[in-house]
């Protein structure tokens, strides 16, 4: 069921969401060479405890995982796109990162992800990561009243097949409210003109992740962590972002 928000509902997931963009941009300072993804983990952490909000990957748990994820921070680097696991992983010159997160705050859960060059950045890791959030903006730019989902997903969709990346659309956005997932889906694939019509109070989560190769993933033994097929780069962007009767507002903007 698609459960629209109320502006004072809104207003208190811009809360949430003002909070975990200042946790991604200090995860994304915290994150040089040497540095390990159970580091980055712990940084987190200790941010949800001093804010008084609380995690809601930690212990999270559908069907395709082969235990609850075990951290706050998916950590997704190089070849792996999606809820990369926090290891001991030390952070290598040139290591492109994905970091996700989401967290509760006073009952409502904001989603947001950034992806990021450590080191010494390369032309090729910078385009892929810059067309990720030109999809994203594209995406949030057709989030308008009486718009479909479909414009969304085509939206996003047509950015990385111009330019020439793999998408998989078997994981992608979805509805953001008092859980981290709700109604509707939000597909990275999609036709204009089709699916549900957006109104003013839908809040989604708009977040693609594209491949530098081709369009399949496998996922490692532990059942989390998503990764290219042929071992090529990926990146994942994702905001936050209420429909409203005039521009979208993006809920986990800094
Ligand atoms: N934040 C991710 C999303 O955008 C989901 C993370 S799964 C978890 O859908 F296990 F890490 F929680
Ligand atoms: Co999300």
């Amino acid at each position: 069921m698609v459960e629209l928000k109320s502006r004072e509902q809104i207003e208190r997931i811009r809360e949430a969401g003002r909070f975990v963009a200042g946790v991604l941009a200090s995860v994304r300072e915290q994150a040089v060479v040497g540095v390990t993804l159970r580091d980055l983990d712990a940084h987190t952490h200790a941010m949800i405890d001093a804010a008084g909000a609380r995690s809601v990957y930690l212990g999270y748990h559908p069907s395709f995982g082969a235990m609850p994820y075990p951290g706050v921070l998916c950590t997704s680097v190089n070849d792996a796109a999606l809820h990369g696991l926090p290891s001991d992983y030390a952070l290598a010159d040139g290591d492109l990162v994905s970091i996700d997160f989401a967290a509760e705050l006073g009952g409502w859960v904001a989603d947001s992800a950034v992806s990021f060059q450590v080191g010494t950045p390369d032309a090729a890791s910078a385009r892929l990561i810059e067309t990720t959030e030109r999809a994203l903006a594209a995406g949030i730019a057709a989030a308008r009243p009486g718009a479909r989902m479909g414009d969304i997903s085509s939206a996003i969709g047509k950015v990385g097949r111009d330019a020439g990346l793999g998408i998989n659309a078997d994981f992608g956005g979805h509805g953001v409210g008092r859980t981290m997932h709700e109604d509707p889906h939000v597909p990275n694939l999609g036709r204009a003109g089709r699916g549900l019509t957006l109104r003013p109070g839908l809040v989604i989560a708009i977040e693609p992740w594209f491949m530098a190769g081709g369009d399949a993933y496998v996922i490692d033994p532990d059942g989390w962590t998503i990764r290219s097929a042929d071992g090529s780069r990926t990146a994942h962007a994702e905001h936050t972002i209420a429909i409203t009767a005039s521009a979208p507002i993006i809920l986990t903007a800094p």
